[in-house]
């Protein structure tokens, strides 16, 4: 399978100008590139100045951080995932922790991811533990928000499904560690099992695992060799062109 690596911007950076430039950068690095499949997530309202600087590019995508459960109405400050999808987005990240941390539930979550592939877009969705305790109750959390994220979504639409695996203790300026490999291998294991819950067990064997936490050009490599990850979700070394190169580079090579 080929390797999915995402770029959170978050909110950044200040400026369309600043935004177009990063987004050059990376568009020069992609073209260069065979295999791995790029997705940057922007700020929304860069994405129709990204889609146009984007151009022609293969592997080249983007996606969206977030979006409201309704497609239009009186939602002062709202952003569809059909306007995300129609200022050119291919994909969408839901459930992030940030997202969570400012109120977003699992039942939220449902209705966003529902919405978000009716509207033909990916969804990359993001679970994880906010501590990993060694009686293993973090194992429910996981559990509890991927078949919630779930529930009523129809089988079919499981090619539009990537799961993002984001500890929260991983996550940001705040976290001493990434995740090792093998901890991530083991919980994109247990995410599968789960993920059979709701599809065949082939079908849930094909939904893409990628890990997501304080990923860099050092440990990128790690996680998707012995973590066996189809693919990383990475934040604040997306927002340096030279660094986010490498880890693309290195998920090339392999893919
Ligand atoms: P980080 O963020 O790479 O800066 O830890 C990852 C994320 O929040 O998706």
């Amino acid at each position: 399978m080929k390797k999915i690596i995402v770029a959170n911007w978050k909110l950044n950076p200040d400026s369309p100008r600043e935004a177009r430039e990063l987004f050059v950068k990376i568009k020069r690095t992609v073209s260069r590139l065979k295999r791995v499949e790029t997705v940057i997530c922007p700020p929304a309202i860069f994405l129709p100045d990204l889609e146009k600087a984007r151009g022609a590019a293969k592997k080249l995508a983007l996606g969206g951080q977030d979006a409201f459960p309704a497609l239009d109405g009186a939602w002062t400050g709202q952003i569809s995932p059909a306007m995300i999808r129609k200022s050119g987005a291919r994909y969408l990240i839901l459930g992030h922790s940030e997202r969570r941390a400012q109120g977003d539930t699992d039942e939220l979550i449902n209705q966003k991811l529902k919405l978000a592939l009716a509207q033909g877009l990916k969804v990359i969705l993001c679970v994880g533990e906010k501590t990993r305790d060694p009686q293993g109750h973090y194992l429910q959390t996981i559990k509890t928000q991927l078949l919630t994220a779930l529930e009523k979504v129809p089988r079919k639409l499981a090619s539009q499904l990537i799961i993002a695996y984001e500890p929260v203790w991983a996550i940001g300026d705040a976290a001493k560690f990434s995740d090792t490999p093998a901890g991530f291998l083991e919980q994109a294991i247990y995410i599968r099992k789960i993920l059979s819950i709701w599809i065949e067990q082939k079908a849930a064997m094909q939904v893409p695992v990628l890990y997501g936490g304080s990923v860099d050009a050092r440990n990128a490599l790690g996680f998707l060799t012995e973590g066996q990850a189809d693919g990383l979700l990475v934040g604040r070394a997306s927002l340096r062109a030279d660094i986010f190169g490498e880890i693309l580079k290195l998920a090339d090579a392999l893919a």
